[in-house]
């Protein structure tokens, strides 16, 4: 039997998707998405797992239409003004990775004054991707090392990455019913364990959480040994 995962990651798929089949806007499909975010987070940490990374908007996302981009921006403004305090509360440090270059810049300033503020947290690690895309990440962190003109090593490497700091990705699990990875984290899941779920984002219940764990749990894990 494994020990819990360090670090899991969620591609929370299919809020669009969600919505329609009740016809409702997908921006309803967005703030559910949210709500089920948040009870999915507090699970992962009261089951004591370190550190969870979770995909909220990819680099390509920005080429959605505006007025969807902007009703995400404001989901992006409640929780960075209401969440930030209890996450300092409970222990979680926050970090946005992605390029929040193209943000506007309120919410840049939410997001650097809510890292500041949780940046003592030692009980957990919550990642937030936005504007992320893992091959943009892997180039930017080539960049970093070729300036510094330090030798590339695999941990050298790892440790660049926008997820450094934060243990190797034990569990990724994606919702919405698509078996891709979608340009997320693709160093960090060379030996992750796959979980697919069917359901749309705003169904996946922290039942659902529970069984992908325990699933994770029973794995044999070879690391490519025998
Ligand atoms: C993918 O579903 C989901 C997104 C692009 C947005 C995810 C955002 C949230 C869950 C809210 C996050 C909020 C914060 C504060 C981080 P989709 O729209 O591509 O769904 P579809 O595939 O069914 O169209």
């Amino acid at each position: 039997m494994n020990a819990l995962p360090r670090h899991i990651a969620i591609i929370m798929d299919g809020n669009g998707r969600w919505a329609k089949r009740r016809l409702l806007p997908r921006a309803m499909g967005h703030r559910a998405g949210m709500k089920r975010m948040m009870e999915l987070v507090d699970r992962t940490f009261s089951m004591g797992i370190g550190c969870c990374t979770v995909f909220a908007l990819s680099h390509e996302n920005f080429l959605r239409p505006k007025e969807e981009l902007e009703e995400l921006f404001g989901l992006f403004r409640e929780y960075f003004s209401s969440e930030t305090a209890s996450l300092k509360e409970r222990g979680i440090s926050l970090k946005i990775i992605g390029d929040r270059g193209p943000l506007p810049a309120d919410i840049r300033a939410l997001i650097a004054s809510a890292e500041e503020d949780t940046a003592d947290g030692t009980r957990g690690k919550l990642a937030i991707a936005i504007g992320y895309g893992g091959r943009q990440d892997i180039v930017a962190a080539c960049n970093r090392l070729v300036g510094k003109g330090e030798p590339v090593t695999e941990q050298t490497f790892r440790e660049t990455l926008s997820t450094g700091t934060m243990p190797e990705l034990d569990l990724l699990i994606r919702t919405g019913n698509e078996m891709r990875l979608s340009n997320f984290l693709l160093y960090e899941s060379a030996y992750a364990e796959l979980w697919f779920s069917e359901k749309m984002f705003p169904d996946f219940t922290v039942r659902d959480l529970e069984e992908a764990i325990d699933d994770y749990r029973k794995r044999e894990r070879r690391f490519g040994r025998l």
